[in-house]
C-alpha cells in the first residue's frame, strides 16, 4: 500500500494547511483561513476498502471530516518522529502486538470515555487506556474441501506427520502467525512450541510465501491441503467482485475452528489509540466512540467480514455460515507479551526455510 495523504500532513502544523487544502487554496497562506471545519486526523495500516466506510458514515452522520494517512508499521515511528507537531489524532491498526508497541512507545494518551467503556468489554481494552479494540478475527484453518473430509482440527494436529507435504503458510514472522504462536507459548510452554514449530515446518508444502489469500489459491490450485488464515479474508474473498478467480479459491475451501472444542481458537483484534498530542482530541475521541457503537460495529460485521466486539451485535450472515467461534480466552495481553520469544523460535528452527531445512 503506498501510503497516500494530502501532502500537507507531511509538515508538522498541519490545521492550516489542511484548511487551505480542504478549501482548494495552494500556495501562500497570505488568504485568510476559513473557520476550519471539523476534522480528525487519522493514521491507520488497515486497507482503504475496510475501513473508509466507517469514516464515510462518521462524516455523514456528524459532518466532520477525516484524513487519512495509508501506511505500514512504520506509522508508530512517524508519529514518534513528529512529536509534538504530528497532526494525528488517532493511530488504527491491527494486532494487539502493534497496539502493545505504540503503547511502549509512548504516544498515546489514555482514553477514558464511558462511552467507549460501555461498548467495549474490558478484556479487550489495555488496562491504562492506551488502546481500545474495535474488532477481533480469528487465525483459522483453511482446509480443502474435496481432500479434507474431516471437520475439526486443533493446532498441535497440523504438525502431526500425516499432514506431511500438506501445509500452506505466508511468513512465520507475520504478525498474524506471530499472535497464533505466541499464544501457543503462553499456552505450552516454550519447549513445546519449538518441537511444534518444527513439526509443523516439516509439513509445510512449500517455502511459506504470500498472503493470506494466496494460501488459499494454494489450497485450489492442489498445492496443499490445508492452510493457515484469518477469517475475514475467506469472505472477501467469497463476495469478490473485482477478482472473481478469489471466489473460485474461496469455493474450495471449508473453515475449520482449531480447538474449538478445547481451549478455543486464537484470535486478535485491530483497535485504535489516542496519540499523546492529539490536535482534534475532542472529535477524535467523538470518532472511537462512533467506532465502537452499533453501526459501525454492524460495519465491521457487514462490509469487513471481522467480528464486533460490542456485545449484542451480531457477525454477519457470511461469516456465521462458516459455523460458530469459540474464542480461545487468553489475555490479549499474554500473547503480547509473547511475541517477541515466538519470533526467536521461528528463526531457531528456520520455519521460513521450508520444509527440507
Ligand atoms: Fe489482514
Amino acid at each position: 500500500m503506498t501510503p497516500s495523504f494530502p501532502r500537507s500532513f507531511t509538515t508538522g502544523s498541519a490545521s492550516l494547511l489542511l484548511a487551505s487544502t480542504i478549501f482548494g487554496f495552494t500556495g501562500a497562506l497570505t488568504v485568510p483561513a476559513p473557520a476550519a471545519a471539523a476534522e480528525v486526523n487519522v493514521y491507520t495500516t488497515r486497507e482503504p476498502g475496510l475501513i473508509q466506510p466507517l469514516f464515510d458514515a462518521f462524516t455523514a452522520e456528524t459532518g466532520t471530516k477525516v484524513n487519512v494517512l495509508f501506511g505500514k508499521d512504520e506509522l508508530i515511528e512517524r508519529i514518534q518522529a513528529e512529536g509534538a507537531n504530528s497532526p494525528a489524532d488517532l493511530l488504527i491498526t491491527v494486532d494487539v502486538g502493534t497496539l502493545k508497541r505504540a503503547k511502549d512507545a509512548d504516544i498515546t494518551q489514555p482514553i477514558t470515555s464511558e462511552t467507549v467503556a460501555a461498548n467495549i468489554p474490558v478484556q479487550y481494552r489495555d488496562a491504562d487506556g492506551a488502546w481500545v479494540g474495535l474488532s477481533q478475527r480469528a487465525r483459522v484453518v483453511y482446509a480443502s474441501k474435496d481432500r479434507v473430509p474431516q471437520d475439526t482440527i486443533t493446532y498441535e494436529e497440523l504438525a502431526d506427520p500425516k499432514w506431511r507435504g500438506k501445509i500452506c503458510t505466508r511468513t512465520g514472522q507475520h504478525p498474524y502467525n506471530i499472535g497464533l504462536f505466541a499464544s501457543q507459548v503462553a499456552h505450552e510452554g516454550e519447549e513445546k512450541t519449538k518441537e511444534w514449530l518444527a513439526g509443523v515446518r516439516d509439513n509445510l508444502a512449500r517455502k511459506p510465501t504470500g498472503n493470506d489469500r494466496a494460501q488459499a489459491k494454494g489450497i485450489f490450485a492442489g498445492e496443499c491441503d490445508l492452510a493457515l488464515g484469518n477469517t475475514y479474508y475467506m469472505g472477501l474473498m467469497q463476495t469478490n467482485e473485482q477478482e472473481p478467480e478469489q471466489k473460485d479459491w474461496a469455493k474450495a475451501i471449508k473453515v475449520l475452528f482449531p480447538d474449538s472444542e478445547g481451549r478455543g481458537t486464537h484470535v486478535n483484534i485491530s483497535g485504535v489509540m489516542l496519540t499523546k498530542n492529539a490536535p482534534n482530541k475532542d472529535d477524535a475521541v467523538e470518532l472511537i466512540e462512533f467506532l465502537t457503537a452499533d453501526e459501525a460495529q454492524s460495519l465491521y460485521a457487514e462490509v469487513n467480514f471481522e467480528y464486533p466486539l460490542k456485545p449484542g451485535v451480531p457477525a454477519s450472515d457470511i461469516v456465521a455460515s462458516w459455523g460458530e467461534l469459540k474464542a480461545d480466552t487468553l489475555p490479549l495481553s499474554d500473547v503480547a507479551e509473547n511475541r517477541a520469544k515466538a519470533s526467536e523460535l521461528v528463526d531457531e528452527v528456520n520455519f521460513d526455510g521450508g520444509p527440507s531445512s
